[in-house]
């Protein structure tokens, strides 16, 4: 069981202290302040100090365009001389120095030994466990990860993970406070090095380059396999709803009689699982403008990119792209729904929808509309329109 005694409550958590102020570091620190908290940022490189306000300050505007809390504010930030200055009175450590497991040591038994117990030590290491990282700590029990995905002000994952039977009431504690502040974690169920989202994208990059090395493609097609095929869907449909997208009408029950299944029962049930609780969440049933925010992460950033970069003809080709490619795209006065194959109908975030409706007069009245979802009557689980797997 978990030593961890919290003291403050994580929903209303005021101060935090931001250690390390490189890519990952400075992104937190924004992403906390967009937040409306109080932030202590330390770096021992003085010119990155220096360019931490310079970079906040230039991304400010586009974070005002997506979501400030009312109390954000860039005068919330101090950014301090020493280690000392930046820890006082801070509820919470979000640590981001150089993926280096002796410094990140070293630097976690200096934090421990100059915070009171019930402050939570995070890293945002990509790869180490916190088993290794409090090895010279006094008060492991409050030591975890929480593994961000840059650029850290935007991507709402962040993967927590405790030191078995020590931490856990932290990372509990963790996952409260980083909800309450609009971030999406995941908690992993025991220590692995790389956690879930670098062993996913590994397997992928090593791919690619056997396929490259063998002369099979380029990595030019990879991408546009990534960005044009499979990456579109997955995005917002992860890899259950992948599956179930696969089995046709029959959904994951058909994709398990072709293809099989080499893995575990128990792995199985899970997929299963996972399949009807997509079906049966609410968005699914019951969708509410902004209630899938995270899903849409992905194509939400191209929009916003595209739109920024090469203006508003680029994003109408791009939806019609998306339209062609299965998405149907509709919308209404309140919200701009997305339906893919039929299947999934994911309603855009409020911030996009925003967007969307300030320039409402240069989209298409409707791009089209597909038959509605087809839902299995013993399961509920909904599956695709078959022709669309063909395209
Ligand atoms: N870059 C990414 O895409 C990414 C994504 C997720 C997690 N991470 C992890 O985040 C951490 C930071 O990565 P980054 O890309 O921001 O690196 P970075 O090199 O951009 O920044 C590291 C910062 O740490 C500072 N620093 C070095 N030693 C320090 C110390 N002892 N105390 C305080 N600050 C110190 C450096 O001056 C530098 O500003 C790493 O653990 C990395 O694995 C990186």
């Amino acid at each position: 069981m978990s030593g961890y005694i919290p003291v403050h409550d994580p929903r209303s958590i005021e101060s935090v202290a931001c250690i390390g102020t490189g890519t990952i570091g400075g992104g937190w620190t924004a992403y906390f302040l967009s937040q409306g908290l109080n932030v202590r940022a330390f770096d021992p490189a003085p010119q990155q100090r220096v360019r931490l306000r310079a970079n906040i300050e230039a991304i400010w505007p586009r974070l005002a365009q997506l979501d400030l809390a009312q109390s954000a504010s860039i005068d919330r930030l101090v950014i301090c001389e020493t280690i000392e200055e930046a820890l006082d009175g801070v509820s919470y450590v979000q640590e981001s120095i150089i993926e280096d497991k002796a410094l990140k040591s070293a630097l976690f038994a200096e934090l421990d030994a100059k915070t009171s117990a019930d402050v939570v030590l995070a890293t945002s290491s990509s790869q180490f466990i916190p088993s290794d990282l409090a090895s010279n700590c006094q008060f492991p029990e409050r030591v975890i990860v929480a593994h961000p995905f840059a650029p850290t002000y935007l991507i709402p994952l962040v993967e927590l993970l405790a030191i078995p039977g020590k931490s856990d009431g932290a990372v509990q504690w963790a996952r409260e406070f980083l909800i309450a502040v609009g971030k999406k974690p995941v908690m992993l169920k025991k220590e692995i090095n790389g956690y879930i989202g670098n062993r996913l994208q590994k397997a992928y990059v090593d791919e690619a380059r056997r396929l490259v090395e063998e002369g099979y493609c380029t990595y030019q097609d990879v991408d546009e396999v990534i960005v044009n095929g499979f990456g579109v869907r997955m995005a917002f449909m992860g890899l259950s709803q992948y599956y179930n997208l696969g089995g046709g009408l029959g959904g994951i029950e058909h994709c398990f009689k072709l293809f099989g299944w080499k893995g575990t029962r128990e792995a199985q049930e899970d997929l299963r699982a996972t399949v009807q609780k997509f079906a049966q969440a609410s968005r699914w049933k019951n969708l509410k403008n902004g209630e899938t925010r995270t899903s849409f992460v992905s194509l939400r950033h191209a929009a916003l990119n595209l739109k920024r970069k090469h203006g508003r003809p680029a994003l109408d080709n791009c939806l019609r792209r998306h339209t062609n490619n299965g998405i149907t795209i509709q919308w209404n006065k309140m919200s701009i729904d997305v339906s893919i194959t039929c299947a999934v109908r994911v309603t855009y975030p409020r911030r996009i929808t925003r967007l969307f409706r300030r320039s409402r007069r240069q989209l298409p009245k409707q791009v089209s509309r597909r038959p509605s979802m087809v839902r299995d009557p013993n399961t509920g689980v909904g599956t695709h329109n078959v022709d669309l797997y063909g395209e």
